[in-house]
């Protein structure tokens, strides 16, 4: 991209301030700085207006789900189809690695941090580990795909070298990089980090698909004949990943997609539960539950809306296809950021100055046209690693997974 083509493209929303510190740049930075401009999605920007309005919704239902006692007398069954689908090479595995993780405040990709106790147990090996388990019985390896972010992409890619993909065949894994938002301030203005960089952040996990399809993928998936993707985070160490139960269930009801869900702890517990909006799957969050749907019972007299999802979704890829350029809800983020300030000197603040703009998973079921809620027990895949204490912290997770046998 020239000069003259950045400025207009600056232009149509208002950031021609980005080019301020052009003249200053060596030829390198004028390069790169013209790059980032002509790579980067500058229309988040025409949604900031919208940032204070509550979202909207449609009429809210429950989603009938498929419970525990509904999965254990079927489970072998279940497991057999699953497992005869990913010999025949139907599924293959994302993982969405390109969160910041700051509530963890580890320096570094979340994955490459240890919760071993007398011995290394890092994250990425521990996921590994719950695939392995799969392909390992189902007597194939599966393709995985691993989503970073320009943030952590170097750091994750070499610490999977250096430890020799922790036994999974290097061939079937591929990583790719998400899209990056640009970071505004109050006013809707992009902010610099430096004179010839701009300020951007991960656009959230809900991006993932059109950033994989971005990478080429779309190709290989389609002429491997892959059809499923199991999408899943990096922070929960005791999940299933390409659990054949799961997949079998979703091949059988016939749906588009379907989420694995844990029932809830207590009534008020904060968690986003699956409903119907409209008629369509979606995703409540705790914020957003009135008394009422609280206090609403199923035929079998359970709370209506009990089902809490735990980001490991199964999505068909056709279907996918189909919705990738559809535009996805914006949300955003009141966050402290480092920047240029208006002076042209480095502002290190330490409450929030700036917004992020995310795409969320979640919203992605919305646009499909069924979702099967699949229960799983949370003791026994549930261990979220989170935060730095308390809850859903490294603590919390090692207790669950040594009560999962599994030693640290
Ligand atoms: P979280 O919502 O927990 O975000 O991500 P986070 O960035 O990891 O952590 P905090 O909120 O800053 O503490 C859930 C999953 O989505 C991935 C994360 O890596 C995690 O697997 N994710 C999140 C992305 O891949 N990209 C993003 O931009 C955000």
């Amino acid at each position: 991209m020239t000069y003259e083509e950045a400025k207009a493209k600056l232009k149509v929303f208002g950031q021609e301030h980005l080019l301020h510190y052009y003249e200053e740049l060596s030829e390198n930075e004028k390069t790169a700085l013209l790059e980032q401009i002509s790579s980067l999605d500058f229309s988040y920007l025409k949604e900031f207006g919208k940032r204070s309005l509550p979202q909207s919704r449609g009429e809210i239902s429950p989603i009938r789900a498929m419970r525990e006692q509904d999965i254990a007398p079927q489970r072998e069954k279940l497991s057999e189809t699953g497992l005869q689908a990913i010999r025949d090479g139907r599924l293959c595995a994302v993982l969405l690695a390109g969160g910041m993780g700051t509530r963890l405040g580890f320096d570094g990709p979340k994955g490459t941090l240890d919760i071993g106790k007398t011995r290394s147990v890092f994250i990425f090996q521990r996921l590994i580990e719950n695939l392995k388990e799969v392909t390992d019985a189902a007597g194939t390896a599966i393709r995985l795909f691993i989503m970073t972010s320009d943030k952590n992409g170097a750091e994750t890619r070499s610490f999977f070298k250096k430890h020799d993909y922790f036994g999974y065949p290097e061939e079937k894994i591929s990583f790719f990089v998400q899209d990056m938002a640009p970071v505004v301030d109050d006013a809707g203005k992009v902010l610099l980090e430096t004179p010839g960089k701009i300020a951007t952040s991960p656009n959230g996990n809900g991006g993932w698909f059109r950033s994989l399809a971005g990478a080429g993928f779309l190709d290989l998936l389609n002429r491997e004949g892959i059809e499923w993707i199991n999408v899943f985070s990096v922070d929960n160490v005791l999940q299933r990943i390409a659990d054949p139960a799961f997949f079998g269930a979703v091949l059988e009801s016939g749906f588009a997609s379907g989420s694995k869900v844990i029932r809830k702890a207590n009534r008020e517990e904060k968690v986003g539960v699956m409903c119907l909006d409209d008629g369509k799957p979606s995703v409540i969050e705790y914020y957003e539950m009135t008394e009422e749907l609280l206090d609403a019972k199923d035929e079998n007299g359970e709370p209506a809306y009990n089902y809490g999802v735990i980001l490991n979704y199964l999505f068909r890829i056709a279907d996918l296809t189909e919705i990738m350029n559809s535009r996805m809800q914006i949300h955003f983020a009141h966050k402290a950021v480092s920047c240029l300030g208006p002076d042209g000197l480095p502002v290190i603040p330490d409450a929030p100055n700036a917004w992020k703009f995310e795409l969320f998973i979640l919203d992605l079921i919305h646009e499909l046209s069924g979702c099967l809620p699949y229960e799983v027990v949370r003791e026994k895949e549930f261990a979220p690693v989170k935060n730095k204490t308390g809850s859903d912290s490294i603590l919390s997770a090692q207790a669950l997974l040594e009560q999962n046998h599994i030693t640290l």
